[in-house]
């Protein structure tokens, strides 16, 4: 496993096509499931510098905080709830530009300005989800979802951390 990111400048699709397999050669023959969220979140907040990147996981039908990378965050949010329960409800990415404009938003930090959400699913299940907050409006957009879902999925899990 290499141990030193190589951090690319340039377009997202540039970064993301740097980022990937380097994110593979991480995950490669590590087995625990902290360990390989870590290191996800880690990667994503290195290439990036995004304010915030992290997992929230399901555990007794609740997100529970997990592995992240940025400032102390809120712990518990209930399904529905915010720009995360939301995305877990149904299933789905959410992109929001402006995170003011969101009705039931919850501000973990005042700094945090737009956000996406891509849901982690097993056995069409929803386990956890990712979520990634910028200082800045607008910064996410079709293909930060179509990376990070394809990121997400490849994630070894093995339900550890939903216990
Ligand atoms: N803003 C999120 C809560 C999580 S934090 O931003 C880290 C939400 O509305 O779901």
């Amino acid at each position: 496993m290499a141990e030193d990111l190589t951090i690319v400048t340039g377009t997202k699709e540039d970064a993301y096509s740097s980022l990937i397999p380097q994110i593979n050669g991480l995950l490669e023959g590590e087995t625990d499931d902290v360990a390989n969220l870590a290191n996800v979140a880690a990667a994503l907040k290195e290439q990036f510098g995004w304010f915030w990147v992290g997992f929230y996981l399901v555990k007794n039908n609740e997100l529970v905080l997990g592995p992240f990378q940025g400032p102390v965050a809120c712990t518990r949010i209930a399904k529905g709830r915010g720009v995360c329960g939301t995305a877990w409800r149904d299933a789905a990415t959410l992109i929001v530009p402006d995170v003011e404009q969101f009705p039931g938003h919850i501000a973990c930090s005042s700094l945090s300005r737009s956000e996406i959400v891509v849901p982690v699913i097993r056995n069409n299940e929803v386990i956890g989800v990712l979520d990634v907050d910028s200082a800045l409006l607008s910064q996410f957009d079709e293909t930060d979802q179509k990376y990070l879902e394809q990121i997400v999925a490849a994630i070894p899990l093995s339900g550890q951390v939903n216990k």
